[in-house]
């Protein structure tokens, strides 16, 4: 086995062929909504009833939509590197939760989660999986009106850019799957791998923004893609 340790970003692509629309696509996810009145802080504040709608919606629609076959490898590659003494460390932009169903363990949401809730006055995080409004209240320091979705939007950090860059620094390999690489800091995750050396690989429909920094790029639907190079790196 040539890369033992791995790190993974994933993007909207790899959960296309599940049914969710990617951002990008004619017909996307900020449709009839301007992105500034459902994904920035100042739109929460604007109008909260709207933007709990916006991701009651999202949430919903998670029931109906089932991990492909992309998600699966990505499990089984997890399982793969784990018993070859190896780790993969998969960092996804997306807020549905399909690699955790699709099997992965662990699975680093940079920009939030839809099946989680966050506390605007303590911070506390937790699970949520029906509809939310502003009345919610916290289950920890049982504010009332503050609970917003667990995404992050325009504007805000994403989470555990530490342990990213970490794990980034520490591997041998870094693979980026259907993501166009338009949004920062995760577009900038290929330069800052190849600039200390780690070989580099996409999965993509089509070439990225940033494709020209990868050492590989391979082009094609992310379903059929993902398990071949899955296969790939698990064979001894
Ligand atoms: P995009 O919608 O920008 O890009 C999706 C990419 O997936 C495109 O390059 C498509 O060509 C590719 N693609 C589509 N179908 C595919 C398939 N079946 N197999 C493989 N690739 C496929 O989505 P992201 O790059 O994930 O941020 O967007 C990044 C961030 O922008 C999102 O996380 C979101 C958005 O603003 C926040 O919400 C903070």
């Amino acid at each position: 086995m040539k890369s033992k340790k791995i790190v993974i970003l994933t993007g909207a692509g790899i959960s296309a062929e599940s049914g969710i629309e990617t951002f990008r696509a004619a017909g996307g996810l900020w449709e009839n909504h301007r992105v500034e009145d459902v994904a920035t802080p100042e739109g929460f504040a604007k109008d909260p009833e709207l933007v709990h709608r916006f991701y009651n919606l999202r949430r919903a629609a998670l029931k109906t939509v089932k991990p492909n076959a992309a998600h699966v490898a990505l499990a089984k590659l997890e399982d793969g590197l784990k018993q070859n003494g190896g780790q993969l460390t998969l960092v996804t932009q997306n807020v549905d939760d399909l690699h955790e169903r699709g099997g992965t363990k662990e699975v680093i949401h940079m920009h939030g989660i839809l099946t989680s809730m966050l506390c605007g006055t303590c911070e506390h995080r937790w699970e949520y999986l029906e509809d939310a409004s502003p009345h919610l209240s916290c289950p920890k320091c049982y504010v009332k009106n503050t609970s917003r979705p667990d995404i992050v939007w325009f504007g805000e950090m994403p989470y555990a850019m530490h342990v990213i860059e970490e794990r980034l620094s520490d591997c041998d390999l870094f693979v980026s799957i259907g993501t166009s690489g338009a949004v920062y800091p995760a577009a900038g995750f290929v330069q800052m791998a190849s600039s200390i050396g780690k070989a580099t690989l996409e999965l993509n429909l089509e070439r990225s923004q940033g494709s020209h920094f990868f050492d590989e790029s391979r082009l094609g639907a992310a379903g059929t893609l993902v398990p071949q190079w899955v296969d790939e790196v698990l064979k001894v």
